[in-house]
């Protein structure tokens, strides 16, 4: 996807942290920002910034270019109503950030709870909501005929696990499978990938062990962080893509072709690392048969 002024971008988390810096990023170039957060403060704060970028682009206009939504992802209702003020208010969705999350907020090895406060929210903020806004998204895309990208904010802790917060780890994991498994989408024109960045310094990675931290090399900057995202919405042939990014070793799509082979129902026959197998093709049939893709 070009990104190019008139577009319009969804991004939950964009209050703070790496929500914030894409949905600015998203503003520099001209891109229309709805911010749903459930901290109005610093939402409100993100829409007057986004909002003085765009007026470059679009000095004359009279209507709002940014949005800010009090809104809490877990609940399906409110995130529904945010998707509608957004196509209300835009027209149109060409991205969708699914970005906001939290740590787990008691630990698991101490908790005594039934876990409504702590690895029950954990979970529906970071996979049930994810999984809602996904679905919100395509719909959105589908009712106006507008195919678009989404990017769900993963985490290298969904592709290793972190001990210290195994809920955590577990929901990002979720995020992983789900995002990759939705490729089909592609042929729909609506592409879905997930962005797993290791620790930048957010409110968040300052609730994490800073030993830990320094092991993994420190945190990187939050610009590897957006230009991963941005690689994600605007190469076209990636769908159902995974991106790793460390400070350590930088950007890496996950599994690598090699590792994903072994995973295939015919290993014995490997001509190449595009080679597409037995089961694939069976699962492409079956799509085929569910969905009205496009030839
Ligand atoms: N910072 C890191 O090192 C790191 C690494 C990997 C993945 N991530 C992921 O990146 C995403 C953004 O995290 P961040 O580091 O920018 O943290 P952050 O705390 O700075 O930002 C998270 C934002 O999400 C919002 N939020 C949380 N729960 C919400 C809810 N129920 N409804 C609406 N808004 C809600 C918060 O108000 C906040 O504005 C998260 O999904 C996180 O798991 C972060």
């Amino acid at each position: 996807m070009k990104l190019e002024p008139g577009l319009s971008a969804f991004v939950t988390g964009g209050a703070s942290g790496i929500g914030k810096a894409l949905s600015l990023t998203l503003a520099k170039k001209g891109v229309h920002v709805t911010i749903v957060d459930f901290s109005e403060v610093n939402g409100k704060e993100v829409s007057v910034l986004v909002e003085r970028e765009l007026k470059k682009f679009h000095p004359m206009l009279q209507a709002p270019s940014s949005l800010f939504i009090r809104c809490d992802v877990s609940n399906s209702g409110d995130l529904a109503a945010a998707f509608d003020k957004h196509m209300e208010s835009f027209g149109q969705l060409d991205i969708c950030i699914n970005c906001a999350g939290i740590s787990t907020p008691i630990s698991f090895y101490q908790d005594k709870s039934d876990g409504t406060s702590s690895w029950r929210r954990a979970v529906n903020v970071n996979l049930i909501a994810v999984i809602d806004g996904t679905h919100l998204a395509i719909k959105a895309m589908k009712d106006k005929g507008n195919p678009g990208v989404i990017i769900n904010i993963g985490s290298a802790s969904g592709l290793y696990p972190m001990h210290h917060d195994p809920i955590y780890s577990g929901t990002k994991g979720g995020v992983v499978m789900f995002t990759r498994s939705l490729i089909p989408y592609k042929r729909q024109g609506i592409r879905v990938n997930v962005l797993c960045p290791e620790f930048v310094l957010t409110e968040l990675a300052q609730k994490m062990d800073p030993k830990f931290i320094q092991l993994t090399g420190g945190f990187m900057t939050m610009n590897m962080v957006v230009e991963g995202a941005f690689e994600l919405i605007e190469d076209e042939t990636k769908a159902g893509a995974c991106l790793w990014i460390t400070k350590r070793r930088g950007m890496e799509y996950w599994p690598t072709h090699m590792e994903e082979r072994k995973y295939r129902v015919n290993p014995g026959n490997q001509r190449g690392a595009h080679h597409t197998s037995f089961l694939v093709l069976k699962f492409h049939a079956v799509l085929r048969k569910l969905f009205p893709f496009r030839s």
